[in-house]
């Protein structure tokens, strides 16, 4: 696989980054995922303008501009041949010459910039959107600034291997009495007609994927309530769904061990894959 890294395109075994770099020592970074379906990017424009939202709340340089960018998300899916799968961009706040808590001068520490790429044949018709997700719920012990993409995953990865332990497929995160999101998606649930999500803040992350499926919710004449709900109601929900860049719209069957509605993908969030699928290509 060819790999980026600060502005050369190298076999992955080739990239380094230095020990030093501030998102090895402090989770100091920010990431974007960009799918890739029938060799095209989906949703580049959406990604690019929340990556410079990230940057700019953790008051972090932007390595390059939007369509430098661009050209190295194409280069890499044409380097590496994907028709389906994923491009993974990282910014960190690069590599001083020392460990230290204050941040660099950002005049003499440049920021480090990786892109790669994952081959993923056969993402949209995957076999888990026919057979729907289990999902265990879990307190949400994240840190306040979830609208910030950045790459302090561990307890996300914690989350997802609680589930795997439980026999689920993931786990949503409650605050509060409340679902936030999934360790790596965001969640819904759907009463009648109504698609029902929690509403943007800095409690969760503003998805790509949330904010194009709402947008053919509202087109397809599904009502849209951006509101918090609870596990409880969840559980009492016709159906359920999650969302990102990686999953599209995948249906939520089961949680902590009830099953939503019959217990298979609800037509609704079925309906919402097959228009995500159709418009973003
Ligand atoms: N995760 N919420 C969280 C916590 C996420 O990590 C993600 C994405 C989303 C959905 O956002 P989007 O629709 O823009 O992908 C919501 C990516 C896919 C990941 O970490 O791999």
């Amino acid at each position: 696989r060819t790999v980026y890294v600060n502005g050369e395109y190298l076999p992955e075994h080739e990239a380094k980054v230095s020990i030093f770099d501030r998102a090895f020592l402090m989770a100091d970074g920010v990431y974007e995922v960009t799918s890739v379906l029938d060799g095209k990017l989906i949703d580049f424009a959406g990604h690019a303008a929340r990556l410079e939202r990230s940057l700019k709340e953790l008051d972090m340089r932007a390595p390059c501009d939007t369509d430098t960018l661009l050209e190295v998300h194409r280069e890499l899916v044409r380097l590496n041949g994907i028709e389906e799968g994923l491009v993974y961009l990282q910014v960190t706040r690069g590599a001083p010459g020392d460990r230290d808590f204050v941040f660099p001068d950002p005049e003499t520490t440049e920021p480090t910039l990786v892109l790669f790429t994952q081959n993923k044949p056969g993402l949209a018709d995957s076999p888990a959107a026919k057979t729907g997700m289990r999902i265990i719920s879990i307190e949400d012990q994240r840190w306040g600034r979830r609208d910030i993409k950045t790459v302090q995953l561990l307890y996300p990865s914690m989350g997802k291997m609680m589930a795997k332990k439980a026999g689920a497929d993931d786990a949503w995160m409650v605050e509060d009495g409340f679902v936030t999101e999934g360790t790596s998606n965001n969640a819904y649930i759907v009463k009648g007609n109504k698609i029902i999500t929690r509403a943007l803040s800095n409690d969760i992350l503003h998805g790509i994927t949330r904010a194009a499926v709402l947008r053919f919710a509202r087109e397809a004449q599904m009502e849209v309530e951006e509101r918090n709900f609870s596990i409880e109601e969840a559980q009492a929900a016709d159906e359920a769904f999650v969302t990102s860049a990686s999953a599209f719209v995948m249906p939520v069957v089961e949680i902590d061990g009830v099953a939503v509605g019959a217990g298979t993908p609800g037509h609704r969030a079925v309906r919402l894959r097959e228009i995500y699928l159709d418009e973003s290509r």
